[in-house]
């Protein structure tokens, strides 16, 4: 169906409002079929039953090296051949593999480790807006929403933080290579650093193990021999890349929505404990990944009045199930204290979020430690003036300039804050 004429999804353009565009979907064509920026043809499920029922359904798969034919797989965009081991990745991948591979770090990712990491986030997130209040302004995505994920993430893994520029550099080019052709010609270089780059990390962990999840996976494979060496590459830079380029976007279009909604902010602002359910309707509400990542037709059906065909590619549409009328009571208000709040910001069924309960305490600290350090903090620049980046997959701000007056510094905890040594 042509009748709706969007603005080519995936654009800087489209990423201010693809609401609008979703809400038209569902009433009029909720299973729709969509030319994708780089010339390939796929459906949109839009309905949040739809999208829940998708991400569920086995007959749907991840893993295009094991559904397509080859004349399938000769019309899908050139990838260089050296990209072939990022494919090995669990999020592209299915069961068993996807078990398998997922098995190895579900651990680390365990609520109650996770837990263990507030400190850390809070001290991290107060030492930013240090620096940031002499100023009294700051670039909220550069000078605080992309180095608390970031840092956590390379901490984690044991990846030096001083590295983090190169590899937001390279994840920011690999995510934009789904945004047209010419993105994916601009990533080669960058996948193929960032590639390197791991490869010399697992080198030097091996020769010299850490405290760290990369020298862990380094050990279960030696003990194991569970996973392969381009198993093990693709596991980092999935992590790497999922860690901080999705957080980034729940702390800045979530600061965002707040200040586009001052008495939902001042409501935050007076009783702190509303904090997890705000950051619950931020999720929902700011669609942080607005597109779940693709699946394959492993086999002809009917799905939601419309025929799925061997091959075909399908993405359900996150920020669309979340803005839903047919499950959420007023989709597009933003109510820090909504009850319930079924979101699928994390999606759905075996490759829901490996970091939800990370994304969702940083998140958590990150809004809760700015409102506590600064008064009146406002937009720096007209909303209109804000730009959006483009790429598929997820949607975030390129830079969301603030200003504000600092206010006393306290931490929750009470602790000292030169307690933690500067890392940044
Ligand atoms: C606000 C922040 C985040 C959001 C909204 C988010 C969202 C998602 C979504 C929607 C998926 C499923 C994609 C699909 O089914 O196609 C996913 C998977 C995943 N996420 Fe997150 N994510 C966030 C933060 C994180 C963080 C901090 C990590 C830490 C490493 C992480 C690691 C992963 C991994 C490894 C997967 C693949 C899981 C699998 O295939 O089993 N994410 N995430």
């Amino acid at each position: 169906m042509t009748v709706l004429a969007p603005l080519k999804i995936g654009t800087a353009e489209f990423k201010a409002d693809p609401f609008s565009y979703y809400r038209r979907l569902r009433d009029e064509s909720p299973v729709h079929r969509v030319t994708l920026p780089d010339g390939q043809s796929a459906w949109l499920v839009t309905r949040y039953d739809d999208v829940v029922a998708a991400l569920k359904d086995e007959r749907l798969a991840k893993n295009h090296f094991r559904v397509l034919t080859p004349e399938q797989h000769a019309r899908r965009p050139w990838i260089p051949a050296s990209f072939r081991p990022l494919a090995r990745n669990m999020l592209n991948v299915d069961p068993p593999d996807h078990t398998r591979l997922r098995a190895l770090v579900q651990q680390a990712f365990s609520p109650r480790l996770v837990e263990g990491m507030r400190e850390r986030i809070e001290s991290l997130s107060h030492e930013l807006l240090d620096r940031a209040a002499a100023r009294g302004r700051m670039d909220l995505i550069r000078d605080y929403a992309l180095p608390i994920p970031t840092t956590i993430i390379a901490e984690m893994l044991g990846v030096g933080v001083e590295d983090r520029h190169k590899f937001n550099r390279w994840s920011n080019r690999i995510l934009a290579a789904s945004g047209s052709r010419w993105g994916m010609m601009r990533a080669i270089p960058s996948g193929l650093l960032f590639m390197r780059f791991v490869r010399r990390l697992i080198q030097q962990r091996h020769q010299r193990p850490g405290n760290d999840l990369i020298t862990a996976l380094i050990g279960a494979k030696q003990a194991q021999d569970v996973f392969s060496d381009d198993e093990l590459l693709a596991m980092i830079i999935l992590l790497i890349i999922a860690g901080h380029e999705t957080t980034v976007n729940l702390i800045a279009s979530g600061m965002l929505a707040l200040l586009e909604h001052p008495a939902q902010l001042a409501r935050l602002r007076q009783d702190p404990t509303l904090i997890k359910s705000a950051v619950e309707e931020l999720l929902r509400y700011t669609a942080a990944v607005e597109l779940a990542t693709e699946r394959y037709v492993t086999e002809d059906f009917e799905f939601a009045g419309v025929r799925f065909a061997h091959g075909d590619m399908v993405f359900a549409v996150l920020a669309s199930a979340n803005r839903d009328e047919r499950q959420f009571a007023d989709p597009d208000a933003l109510d820090v204290s909504r009850e319930p709040n079924r979101h699928v910001a994390f999606g759905q069924g075996i490759h829901f979020c490996l970091g939800a309960s990370l994304a969702r305490l940083e998140g958590q600290i990150a809004i809760q430690a700015l409102l506590d350090r600064t008064a009146d903090l406002r937009l720096a620049i007209e909303s209109s003036a804000l730009k959006w980046r483009s790429g598929l997959l997820l949607r975030g701000l390129k830079a969301l300039p603030v200003r504000f007056t600092p206010r006393h510094k306290t931490l929750q905890s009470g602790r000292a804050l030169e307690e933690h040594a500067p890392l940044l």
